[in-house]
């Protein structure tokens, strides 16, 4: 029998079910208004430790910060001590969350020796008992985001998934390696219709979603109820609007000119200026080999971008670009404008694994 799809995590609605992955230095607020201004469903914030919260930390406290035009958000917190999480749990939806999301996947030593993040998989009541205080602590509907299991000996999802559903969790993400996995390896979707099969909250698939064909494959093949985008869209947020139209009207836009491209690489350059307080303009500097990528001459322009101290520089040095490839008969790309993250997700052996795999 067809599962039924969830249209809705708590009080929310999932639309096409095309969200921003939580990632820690990337996921800020003008990333994610960029991201939903493209087409994501719903945005997740980079993870944030429930210590510093309750510490009200400057930090802290900007990565809660939430803008009306990026809602529905969801907020992600990490720790170990399920107090700490309950009260960093109450913090958040006083900053306005529209989801809280607890961070159970996170595989870095520095997070699993503190006992959270993925040390969770190895305590799997603890972390049912953890979701339960916490989504009885606030309104807003608790997530939680988790990986299959510690090693391929020890796949727990479908004993968390149950067990986490009982504790009130209103949607599981999973991204589908195991935490001795780290990011290495291809991601299993054929975990997410086992997991579908016993439960009834709804189900988040993640891993490898990369190409905009990517997100039909994954909704055919595994019967998700949504599915969370990470490193295909850094550098790349155009992925949520190709797979939103072609979600919607059944085709692929294609890739965006270098004038959306300039466009929307100057917004999130603005929006960062008036977000950070200071070095906005230097942490910006990671962005613009992903915008420019695939262009005649992009590296001699990097070059020049990355030593610009004023949003005028940046924008003239841009603009001149854009001139300097019109000028020259040069606008349309001469290289393939990015680069699929590690694993080539695209590649036909791992095409015919995944569509083997999941029934
Ligand atoms: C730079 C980076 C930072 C990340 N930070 C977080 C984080 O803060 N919280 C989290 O749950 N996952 C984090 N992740 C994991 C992603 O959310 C996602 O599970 C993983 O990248 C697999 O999805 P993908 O194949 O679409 O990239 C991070 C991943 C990357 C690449």
């Amino acid at each position: 029998m067809e599962k039924k799809k969830f249209t809705k995590i708590g009080n929310v609605e999932i639309g096409n079910g095309i969200f921003l992955a939580p990632m820690e230095d990337v996921c800020d607020l003008p990333f994610r208004v960029i991201c939903k201004r493209l087409g994501a469903d719903i945005v997740y914030s980079e993870f944030i430790a429930s210590e510093g919260i309750i510490r009200d930390s400057r930090t802290s406290k900007r990565k809660m910060k939430v803008a009306e035009e990026e809602r529905p958000v969801a907020i992600q917190i990490f720790g170990g001590s399920i107090d700490a999480m309950v009260e960093s749990a109450k913090i958040v939806e006083d900053a306005g969350a529209d989801i809280l999301d607890i961070n159970f996947g996170c595989w870095v030593k520095k997070v699993v020796q503190r006992d959270a993040g993925a040390a969770f998989l190895k305590k799997p009541d603890e972390m049912a008992e953890l979701t339960r205080r916490v989504q009885e602590a606030v309104q807003i509907p608790v997530t939680v985001k988790t990986r299959l299991g510690w090693d391929p000996e020890s796949i727990v999802i479908t004993e968390v998934a149950k067990k986490i559903e009982q504790a009130g969790a209103k949607a599981l993400a999973i991204h589908c390696r195991t935490r001795d996995m780290g990011m290495t390896g291809l991601a299993d979707w054929s975990w997410i219709p086992k997991v579908k099969d016993i439960t009834n909250i709804p189900i988040i698939l993640n891993g490898d979603v990369v190409e905009p064909e990517d997100v039909k494959r994954a909704f055919d093949t595994s019967g998700c109820d949504a599915l969370m985008i990470g490193r295909g869209c850094i550098g790349y947020p155009f992925i949520f609007h190709r797979a939103k139209v072609m979600m919607e009207e059944g085709y692929d836009p294609g890739e965006p000119d270098i004038y959306t491209r300039v466009d929307v690489c100057l917004d999130h350059l603005r929006m960062s200026l008036d977000f950070k307080d200071r070095n906005a303009i230097i942490e910006f500097r990671k962005h613009y080999s992903g915008y420019l990528k695939g262009f005649f001459g992009a590296s001699e322009v990097r070059r020049a971008l990355m030593s610009s101290e004023t949003y005028e520089e940046i924008e003239d040095n841009l603009r001149q670009y854009v001139k300097y490839l019109e000028d020259n008969d040069r606008l349309e790309p001469v290289s393939k404008t990015r680069k699929a993250p590690t694993l080539s997700c695209n590649s036909e052996k791992y095409v015919r694994r995944q569509t083997r795999e999941v029934v």
